[in-house]
């Protein structure tokens, strides 16, 4: 059974922490118990709240990111949490570097959650600018998350 979820980014300051929050806002609204977290494969932005313009985007949709702080994620990660959830191909790749032999955590892309086709990744916003756009998606993968997980 999964219950505990790891999303990873580069930053750790926009895709992951917003994905973070909007899972746990909607895994609340349907009554179900998650242990919800994310972490980077960078180290820029250690201890560092999420990035402005991304906690600004969220906050309009109703998600506070201003309690969160940047971490790196690490091997025993692989070992805490049942599903760890990559942002991007790029961030799959160091996941799978970093796995430890035998870990426990399924690995796997945000995305898979996502209608047939409908985006391989989630564009890096602190490069594309486009908060809603990632946000869009976000919210889009984390109902197909649930409806997967109610299943
Ligand atoms: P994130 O975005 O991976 O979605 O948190 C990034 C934020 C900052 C940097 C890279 C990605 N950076 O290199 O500072």
């Amino acid at each position: 059974m999964i219950e505990r979820i790891l999303f990873v980014c580069l930053g750790n300051i926009c895709r992951s922490p917003s994905a973070e929050a909007v899972l746990r806002a909607k895994a609340a609204a349907r009554g179900l118990s998650l242990d919800i977290d994310s972490a980077g494969t960078g180290d820029w932005h250690l201890g560092e709240p999420p990035y402005g313009p991304m906690q600004a985007a969220a906050r309009a949709r109703g998600y506070d990111l201003s309690g969160l702080r940047a971490r790196r994620v690490g091997a025993a990660d692989f070992d805490r949490f049942d599903l760890i959830l990559a942002m991007d191909a790029d961030n799959r790749a160091d996941l799978a570097r970093l796995a430890p032999a035998g870990a426990r955590a399924r690995l796997a892309m945000f995305t898979d959650y996502l209608p047939d086709g409908e985006a391989g990744a989630v564009p890096d916003p602190y490069y594309t600018r486009d908060f809603d756009g990632t946000l869009d998606l976000v919210e889009r993968a984390s109902d197909g998350l649930l409806d997967v997980l109610e299943r």
